[in-house]
């Protein structure tokens, strides 16, 4: 079975495609795919690109063209839940779009159509994930920087699962996400993470009927210092937690 392994960003998706065996680069409507063998597993590695649209591409692209049967999104994402830290990593539950608002025709952040705000992800590849990040946490803990990943004196990384939201904005004012936050918590909807990519990815999914799992590693905390974590996170933690993450998930499938 074809495991789909989809990031916004070269750095998101770590070393994941020089582990690759028997690649073979594939272009197709801009982007580029690689298919082989990692970890035993057979993958197809893709980047999206950033925002919705271009994650949907995507993502219908991996399950048309290249035979994907399930997905699992890697990146990064700001950290929004009461102890959501930066070094964190949040596998999620279920995704919502922040920014999709057909009111009053439909209720707030409901997806005309569906019936429903939150898509949920597969129960057993996010379980499986989960104990993939909670491996390499746990792992990484002995190594001072990956506990400390951001060099800010504090506690080693946690892994959280719970809702991700997602939408075509880089948050990065307290204002905002305080506001998205209290909009959100009223509703009943209690995010632990905000990215631009993974609920597009999740309706997708839900389309094809695609199992869909989604690990995030917190890169800012979506306030007035996001833009500057988030670039020196991207470029130097994130392509090892993919790694490391990744590699624990391939492994765990592979006992399944
Ligand atoms: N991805 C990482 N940090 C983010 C933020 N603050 N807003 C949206 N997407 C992000």
């Amino acid at each position: 079975m074809t495991t789909a392994i989809l990031s916004a960003l070269p750095e998101e998706q770590g070393s994941l495609m020089h582990a690759l065996h028997g690649a073979q680069a594939l272009e197709h409507a801009g982007r580029r795919f690689w298919r082989g063998e990692l970890y035993g597993q057979p993958v197809v590695l893709a980047l999206s690109g950033i925002g919705k649209v271009a994650a949907a591409t995507t993502a219908t692209l991996l399950a048309e063209r290249f035979g994907a049967r399930r997905m699992v999104f890697t990146g990064v994402a700001g950290g929004l839940g009461d102890g959501v830290q930066v070094g964190d990593v949040v596998v999620a539950r279920d995704f919502l779009q922040h920014d999709m608002d057909a009111s009053p025709i439909f209720a707030r952040w409901e997806l005309p159509g569906y019936g429903r705000a939150r898509m949920p992800c597969d129960a057993d590849l996010s379980t499986t994930l989960f104990e993939a990040a909670n491996a390499y946490l746990a792992g990484a803990a002995g190594q001072s920087d990956a506990m400390n990943p951001t060099g800010n004196a504090g506690r080693a990384a946690r892994a959280h699962q719970g809702l991700i939201i997602s939408g075509d904005r880089f948050v990065s004012t307290s204002a905002e996400s305080g506001a998205l936050r209290q909009a959100l918590g009223m509703a009943g909807h209690e995010a632990l993470a905000v990215e631009m990519e993974g609920a597009a990815v999740a309706q997708v999914c839900h389309d094809y009927g695609l199992p869909f799992a989604a690990v995030r590693t917190i890169s800012d905390r979506a306030d007035d210092a996001a833009h500057v974590d988030f670039p020196h996170f991207v470029t130097h933690v994130a392509s090892r937690y993919a790694d490391g993450i990744v590699h624990g998930l391939l492994q765990g499938l592979s006992k399944t």
